[in-house]
C-alpha cells in the first residue's frame, strides 16, 4: 500500500527520494509526489501513475535540495488523481505532509476544521493533519514537534506521517502509530522508509519507530524522540536485515518469477539451524520459552489473510495430524469482529509474510488482551506482527517483492512443518518412523522443487491453453484443498481470470454446473490417501467435457491418461505435498498472466501489503 521516503542531510535529496519511490513501487499504488524545501519555501510536485510520471514531469525543474519527502498512494479516500496524491500542504503552504494509513475520525475532524475556515483541496483523510498540525502551531506558539504530538493526541486510526516545514527548515518531523516507519542512520544524514527497501542502499543502520512515537531529525543534530506522552525515549539502533542484491531481479523478467526459482534456497534458508537429520533434530530457537505453552495448549488459532490463510489451513493438517492438538483457522478480518471465544491457554499463531497486514495485526492484539499466547510466522524481520507477538519464527524467505506470494507461501509451510515436527515429537504423539521420513523427506523438498522448475517451459506451453478463458476451477482434497485455493487465487489476482478453489468432492454440490467444454479443471491429483475418490471426481469432470490440467506425482499412470494436460511432481510425503504442488500452480498462474498481457509483478488494484482495513 501506500509508501513514504523521506531524507534530511548534505546530499541531493531528489534522486534519493525519487529511488526510494521506485524501491516502494511494488507495494502498490496508484499516484505519487515529492516535496522538497528549496530555501524558505516547499516545491511540490504530484503525478497520477507511476512514478516514472512523476520523474518525467519533474525532469526540467530545479530540484535542488537537501531535505524532502516522497510518498506513493494506494487511494483509500478519494480517487487516484493529483489532487488527492500526496504530499499534501498547510493553507499557507508553510507544512507539507505525507500520511500512511487512515484516519478513522476524520469527518469529525475535517467538520471541526471547516468550521473554522479551513478549506480543503482533496477529498483524502490525510489533508485533516496538515491543517489540524498548522492550526496548533498557529494557535499554542509551542515548537513544530510538540504541536504534532498534540494533534495526534485527537487523530483516531492509524499512521505513518513525515512532515517537512518552512518555519523549521532544518528538521524533518516523523510520528507513527500502527503503521510501520523506519529510520536509517547516516553520517549527518537521515534516511526515512516505511519499510528498509529505500533505506538498504544508504545505510544498514536504523531505528525501528514504535507506535506513539514522534521524532525529530536534524542533519546536524542526534536523532530525538518522544513518545505521545511527551516523554523522551532513547532511540534503539538495529542492523537492517535486509540486501540490496534481494530487492533487484537480476536476470529474471519479473520478480514473481524470480521468487519462485528463488524458492529451493528460501525453503533451505527457512531449514538453517532448525532441522539437522543427521543429529535428529528439530528446533525452532525462536519458540523455545513457549514450546511449554504450544504442548499443553487446548487449540491452535491460526490467523491470517489470503496466501498466509492458506498456509494456515496446511497448518491445520500438520498441527492436527502430528500434534493432535485442534486447530481453527480463521479469516483474521472475520476473527477480529466477531467476538471470538479465546481461551487462556488457547495459542494463536498469526501468519504474515508482511507482519503488516492490518486485520492480522487486529486480531494478534485481540488475542493478547484476552490472555493467549500469541506466535507469530513473519518474513519481514522487525515488522510489527513479528514485534507484537509473544515469541515466533521467521521465514527467512529474503524480500519478497513480487505482488503475488510465491516463495514467502512455501517457507511459511516449511515453518509450519518445522514447528509441528518439533512439538508432535516432544509431546511424543509420532511415530519414530514416521517422523524420520518426515524430517527425510522435508531436507529433499529444495531439490525436489529445482527438478519441478525445469518444467518451466512445459509449463508455459500449458499455460497457451488458458489465453481467453474467463472462468477456472481448482479442484484438491485434504492437504491438496489449501493448494486448490491457493492456485486459484494466484490465478486471479495477476492474469484477471475468475477461478473458484474447491475441496475436489464438494463439486457436485454445485460447481459441476459450471462445467462444459470450456471450463479448465485443475486438479491435485497426487498420491494421497483420497486418491481413487480424485480420480472419481475427475470422471465427473470428464463426464461433462471439462478439460483436465492434473498435477501428478512421478510415477501416476491413471491421472495422467485421463488428462488433457498433466505437471509432474516428485514423490513426496503427503503432509508435504503443499511444498512441491505449489510450485507448478505458481508457474501456470505466472504464464497465463504475462500470455494475456497482465502486469504480472504489479496486478491491478492489489498491494504488496495490505495495511488498512
Ligand atoms: O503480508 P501478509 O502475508 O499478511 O499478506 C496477506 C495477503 O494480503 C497476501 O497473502 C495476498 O493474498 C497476496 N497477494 C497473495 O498472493
Amino acid at each position: 500500500m501506500c509508501g513514504i521516503v523521506a531524507y534530511i542531510g548534505n546530499k541531493e535529496a531528489y534522486p534519493i527520494l525519487i529511488n526510494g519511490l521506485k524501491r516502494l513501487e511494488y507495494r502498490g499504488y496508484d499516484s505519487s509526489g515529492i516535496a522538497i524545501m528549496q530555501g524558505n519555501k516547499i516545491s511540490l510536485y504530484k503525478s497520477r501513475g507511476k512514478v516514472s510520471d512523476l520523474e518525467a514531469y519533474c525532469a526540467d525543474k530545479n530540484l535542488s535540495s537537501t531535505m524532502g519527502i516522497a510518498h506513493t498512494r494506494w487511494a483509500t479516500h478519494g480517487e487516484p488523481n493529483d489532487q488527492n496524491a500526496h504530499p499534501h500542504l498547510s493553507e499557507d503552504s508553510k507544512l507539507a505532509l505525507i500520511h500512511n494509513g487512515i484516519i478513522e475520525n476524520y469527518l469529525i475532524l475535517k467538520q471541526e476544521l471547516m468550521n473554522r475556515g479551513y478549506v480543503f483541496e482533496s477529498e483524502t483523510d490525510t489533508e485533516v493533519l496538515v491543517h489540524l498540525i498548522r492550526d496548533i502551531y498557529e494557535k499554542e506558539k509551542v515548537e513544530l514537534a510538540e504541536a504534532v504530538r498534540l494533534a495526534l493526541t485527537n487523530v483516531i486510526g492509524t499512521y505513518a506521517i513525515a512532515i517537512l516545514s518552512v518555519d523549521n527548515p532544518d528538521e524533518l518531523i516523523i510520528a507513527k502509530k500502527g503503521s510501520p516507519l523506519l529510520i536509517g542512520i547516516g553520517e549527518n544524514e537521515y534516511f526515512v522508509g516505511s519499510d528498509g527497501a529505500p533505506i538498504v542502499s544508504h545505510t544498514k543502520k536504523v531505528v525501528y519507530l514504535e507506535d506513539g512515537e514522534v521524532a525529530v531529525l536534524n542533519a546536524k543534530k542526534a536523532l530525538t524522540i518522544k513518545n505521545i506522552k511527551n516523554e523522551k525515549k532513547r532511540p534503539y539502533i538495529q542492523e537492517l536485515e535486509m540486501n540490496l542484491e534481494e530487492l533487484e531481479k537480476g536476470k529474471f523478467e519479473h520478480y514473481m518469477l524470480k521468487e519462485i526459482f528463488e524458492q529451493p534456497k528460501a525453503i533451505r534458508d527457512s531449514m538453517r539451524g532448525r532441522l539437522n537429520v543427521k543429529k535428529d533434530v528439530v528446533s525452532l530457537g525462536g519458540i523455545i520459552e513457549y514450546e511449554e505453552k504450544m504442548l499443553n495448549a487446548r487449540r491452535f488459532i491460526i490467523v491470517a489473510c489470503g496466501t498466509s490463510w492458506h498456509a494456515g489451513l496446511v497448518g491445520e493438517h500438520l498441527f492436527e495430524s502430528l500434534v493432535r492438538i485442534p486447530v481453527e483457522v480463521e479469516y483474521a478480518s472475520e476473527f477480529r469482529y466477531r467476538n471470538p471465544i479465546i481461551y487462556e491457554d488457547d495459542v494463536v499463531i498469526a501468519i504474515s509474510q508482511s507482519g503488516e497486514t492490518a486485520d492480522t495485526i487486529a486480531a494478534v492484539e485481540l488475542a493478547k488482551e484476552k490472555g493467549a499466547t500469541v506466535i507469530g510466522i513473519c518474513n519481514v524481520v522487525g515488522s510489527t506482527i513479528a514485534r507484537l507477538t509473544h515469541a515466533g519464527s521467521y521465514t527467512h524467505a529474503g524480500p519478497e517483492i513480487g505482488v503475488a506470494s510465491t516463495k514467502a507461501f512455501t517457507a511459511q509451510v516449511t515453518v509450519l512443518v518445522l514447528m509441528a515436527l518439533s512439538l508432535a515429537r516432544k509431546k511424543g504423539q509420532i511415530a519414530l518412523s514416521t517422523y524420520h521420513q518426515l524430517i527425510n523427506d522435508l531436507e529433499s523438498i529444495p531439490s525436489k522443487i529445482e527438478k519441478i522448475l525445469k518444467q518451466n517451459e512445459h509449463i508455459k506451453e500449458i499455460a497457451r491453453y488458458f489465453v481467453g478463458k474467463t472462468n477456472a476451477i481448482y479442484l484438491g482434497r485434504g492437504v491438496n484443498f489449501p493448494m486448490a485455493l491457493e492456485g486459484a487465487l494466484k490465478l486471479k489476482e495477476i492474469s484477471y481470470i475468475h477461478a473458484e478453489g474447491y475441496p475436489a468432492a464438494e463439486m457436485k454440490h454445485g460447481p459441476i454446473a459450471l462445467i462444459d467444454e470450456e471450463m479448465p479443471v485443475i486438479v491435485l491429483a497426487t498420491e494421497q490417501e483420497t486418491y481413487d475418490k480424485v480420480v472419481s471426481n475427475i470422471q465427473e469432470v470428464i463426464a461433462r467435457k471439462g478439460k483436465i490440467i492434473s498435477i501428478v506425482t512421478e510415477s501416476d499412470t491413471i491421472v495422467k491418461n485421463m488428462s488433457n494436460f498433466y505437471i509432474e511432481i516428485p514423490q513426496t510425503a503427503e503432509l508435504l505435498t503443499p511444498l512441491v504442488a505449489s510450485v507448478p500452480l505458481q508457474l501456470l498462474a505466472y504464464h497465463v498472466a504475462l500470455l494475456s498481457g497482465c502486469d504480472v509483478d504489479k496486478p491491478r488494484n492489489l498491494a504488496k501489503s495490505v495495511s488498512v482495513e
